[in-house]
């Protein structure tokens, strides 16, 4: 697709050819005729489905705005193909789990694009949502049911009550979590080191715990480390508060055997919060993840947030 464009590729597509990444299509499907007329829209890909995601305007056209959001649905899509294909290949089969689905966009897209033309039955792979609200979930069964996309589930659980939930299976090999709101992210990681995830992709949103912590022991941290001029504003604090959180998370999947690559999921001009962290676990913790990890909680007076980022 000549819109679609990954600034770097990452070592997680390792093995992968340079330039321009182009998604599978569906190698049987027939063009449809929007894609006849619409280059960007990729053969076989559904029509239906790009509407319902307003990525289509009703008549089956793109805007700026559509092509926009086009590019960076593609723009993600390019870095969690390569994962798709290698868990696929290692495998034959794949089961993925995103969190905090909202819409499941993210989920419908990867399996319009690559779930679609695989076989069906056990080696199709199977994609979970896993979402609060249950008006969301209740439309994706609904979406999911016209598209005929039978490999979809979603549940209406909590990311942290889905750890132990016997509606998924025991083994996940990609997590996802998208904007999942707060801490819900932290349970996401928890989630995937269960479920011995091969691959996590998360964009992180705020998380106001850490923020919060800092805050409150903000007069002790004055005489402990003048690092807490960081947070003497609340501005600065709730920033800093974010950017520690992700340092932290960054840190607790390497203690655990996690490659990582953190970058910017560039064109994604509709939200602030476009930092992608991407794991590959590789079963060899770095050294000093977990020491680094309760020094930094101790020198920033956080000890009381071990259970959340030091397990
Ligand atoms: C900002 S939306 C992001 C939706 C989608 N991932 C995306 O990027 O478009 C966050 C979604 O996470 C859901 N959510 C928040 N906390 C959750 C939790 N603990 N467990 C499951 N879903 C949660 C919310 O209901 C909401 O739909």
């Amino acid at each position: 697709m000549s819109e679609a464009h990954a600034k770097g590729r990452h070592p997680a597509s390792r093995g992968r050819t340079r330039g321009k990444p182009q998604p599978s299509p569906a190698p049987s499907a027939a063009p449809s005729p929007t894609a006849a007329v619409v280059p960007d829209i990729r053969p076989g890909q559904s029509v239906e489905l790009l509407k319902e995601l307003h990525i289509l305007t009703r008549d089956g056209k793109l805007n700026q705005d559509s092509r926009r959001k086009l590019k960076q649905v593609y723009h993600l899509y390019n870095f969690i193909e390569p994962l798709l294909e290698e868990v696929m290949s290692a495998r034959g089969d794949l089961t993925l789990a995103d969190h905090g689905a909202g819409k499941s966009y993210l989920g419908f897209i990867l399996y319009d694009l690559f779930l679609k033309a695989r076989e069906g039955g056990q080696s199709g792979g199977h994609i979970y949502g896993i979402e609060t609200r249950d008006e969301l979930v209740a439309k994706s069964r609904e979406l999911a049911a016209r598209l005929g996309f039978v490999r979809m589930s979603f549940l209406n659980l909590s990311v942290g009550d889905s750890i132990e939930s016997p509606e998924l299976p025991e083994h996940i090999d990609i997590v996802t979590a998208l904007h999942a709101c707060n801490t819900a992210t932290d349970d996401a990681i928890r989630f995937a080191l269960h479920k011995r995830a091969r691959f996590i992709v998360l964009v992180p949103c705020c998380q106001a715990e850490v923020a919060a912590a800092l805050r409150r022991h903000k007069n002790e941290s004055f005489g402990k480390t003048p690092l807490s001029e960081i947070w003497r504003h609340p501005i600065h604090t709730r920033e800093f508060g974010s950017q520690l959180t992700n340092v932290l998370r960054c840190l607790l999947l390497e203690s655990h055997g996690y490659q990582l690559t953190v970058t910017e999921l560039v064109g994604w001009e509709h939200s602030m919060k476009n930092e992608l962290i991407i794991a590959r676990a590789t079963g060899q913790p770095r050294g000093n993840a977990q020491e680094r990890l309760a020094q930094i909680l101790a020198e920033l007076n956080l000890e009381e947030l071990r259970d959340r980022f030091a397990y």
